[in-house]
């Protein structure tokens, strides 16, 4: 079975990391955490389709994949990309905002974002929103969107 590689940021409260997980079953998925596994893992001839996966923080991705798209430009020139998201609010606006930051470096890429448990800031004083999600609803649209692009 073909390999995928599933490069992630995720650190507040592994939203990001449990939706792919939830979804992405079985050894070909290959999951490389952006923040601490060493790059020298990575034999990018190894794959043909790659998922660059982030939470948003401050209204970007976080800033370890940023810069490992940046490094790894002219690799994922050649690969098929997607970019999955979480976010606490605002899907559609960090969808367009992300597709355009890949663009800035020549990359196409299918996006699919939902809203997660965020408790930044003052909004951890309630508890948080979006609690309890992604939610099985959220689960579901990202494996339709998956299957979509053809990923799963
Ligand atoms: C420091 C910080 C900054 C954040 N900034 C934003 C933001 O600008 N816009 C937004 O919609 N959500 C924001 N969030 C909410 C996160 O995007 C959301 O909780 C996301 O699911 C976190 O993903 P993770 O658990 O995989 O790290 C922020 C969260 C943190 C901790």
């Amino acid at each position: 079975m073909e390999k995928i590689l599933i490069v992630y940021y995720s650190i507040s409260h592994l939203n990001t990391y449990n939706l792919l997980k939830n979804n992405l079953k079985g050894d070909n998925y290959i999951f490389f955490n952006v923040i601490k596994d060493n790059q020298e893992m990575i034999n990018f001839d190894d794959f043909s389709k790659i998922i660059l996966a982030s939470g948003i923080y401050f209204n970007k991705m976080g800033e370890n994949l940023y810069n490992f798209i940046k490094i790894n430009q002219k690799e994922l020139l050649t690969k098929e990309v997607i970019f999955i998201f979480t976010s606490g609010i605002r899907i559609n606006y960090y969808k367009l905002k992300i597709k355009k930051t890949l663009l800035e470096f020549g990359i196409e890429s299918k996006t699919f974002g939902t809203k997660a448990l965020d408790t930044y800031g003052p909004l951890k004083l309630f508890g948080g929103i979006n609690k309890k999600r992604p939610n099985k609803d959220d689960i579901k649209k990202l494996e339709d969107f998956l299957l979509e692009v053809g990923f799963l």
